[in-house]
């Protein structure tokens, strides 16, 4: 198959067609197989972190050594001279002579486009504020194949913060160039946005809202788990919502065998830790794929063939 992504930015879902999805995940099914390649030698990728990360950013540190390409970067601007006033444009402009990719995360929605549109390397997005988290819904697709043996004709429920989440708007965007079902479980103040509504809506994808994730859980294949963000709300009305949002062993009583539970994590409170003695929890694994899907799509960018 031809490699259309050698040389691409990666910023939103919309640069990631059917073809591409299947060519990434295909190759990160045989890196997860093989392991150790040289795919990134002689190679250096900025890991461009402005907000905080776990999974993400060492999840693409793993990636990149175990290609045997190097890493520079940052995993907070406070040592940066954007503190002497440098702009984000001028920042990227300087890095981008110093390494032949970039990954960015940053707090504002469109930081990464901005740094794309500056860029003469590829720039990969690694979670722009409320806005998108490509590489999350590449793993999580990845993750979702590999438990269900398909991506077609499964029931998802995507439960908690539907409106901020980027992870859920970029996954929710990735859903649309497959046939599933969905099911949005979410207080009204925290659903899903209607752009995103509107466009499941135009390319046929079936969806419904609900309340509670007791009244889906014996529906559905993936249970797709999100943060509450405690920020969002007033502590009342947190803590009548947020309780809503709790999965517990108990609620899965009712599960069909082959349920997987997702998270793009941290969590906080949203699955009680006693769900992770469940043959159901699968969020551990799903962060642990992230290296092979972020080694296949590093490996893509940077190279005409594999
Ligand atoms: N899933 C995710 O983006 O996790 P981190 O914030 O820890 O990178």
């Amino acid at each position: 198959m031809e490699n259309t992504l050698y040389g691409c930015d990666i910023v939103s879902m919309q640069d990631l067609p059917l073809s591409r999805i299947q060519l990434i995940l295909e190759a990160a099914a045989r890196l997860k197989e093989q392991r150790t390649t040289h795919l990134l030698a002689n190679k250096i990728i900025a890991h461009c972190f402005f907000e905080p990360s776990t999974r993400t950013r060492l999840s693409f540190e793993t990636a990149t050594l175990r290609l045997g390409g190097s890493v520079v970067g940052f995993s907070s601007d406070e040592a940066l001279s954007i503190q002497k006033g440098e702009t984000l444009h001028d920042t990227i402009r300087m890095v981008t002579e110093y390494a032949d990719l970039i990954i960015i995360r940053h707090p504002k929605e469109g930081a990464a486009r901005l740094a794309a549109d500056v860029s003469s390397k590829p720039v990969v997005n690694a979670g722009d504020g409320a806005n998108q988290h490509p590489t999350q819904a590449l793993l999580d697709l990845f993750t979702i194949q590999e438990c269900q043996q398909r991506l077609d004709g499964l029931a998802i429920a995507l439960v908690g913060d539907l409106k901020y989440g980027r992870a859920i708007h970029s996954f929710a965007q990735a859903c649309m160039l497959f046939d599933v079902r969905l099911f949005l479980v979410a207080p009204d103040s925290l659903a899903l946005p209607e752009s995103i509504c509107n466009t499941l809506k135009k390319v046929g994808v079936r969806f419904s809202f609900h309340q509670s994730i007791e009244e889906v859980i014996p529906k559905i294949d993936i249970l797709y788990m999100t943060r509450i963000q405690q920020e969002r709300f007033s502590e009342v009305q947190y803590q009548q919502v947020g309780k809503q949002y709790i999965l517990t062993p108990k609620m899965l009583s009712s599960a069909r065998p082959n349920l997987k539970i997702l998270h793009p994590l941290p969590r906080v409170n949203e699955i009680e830790v006693g769900v992770d003695l469940t043959p159901y929890a699968h969020y551990f694994e799903q962060a642990a794929n992230g290296i092979y899907v972020r080694q296949a799509l590093l490996s893509l960018l940077l190279n005409k063939s594999l």
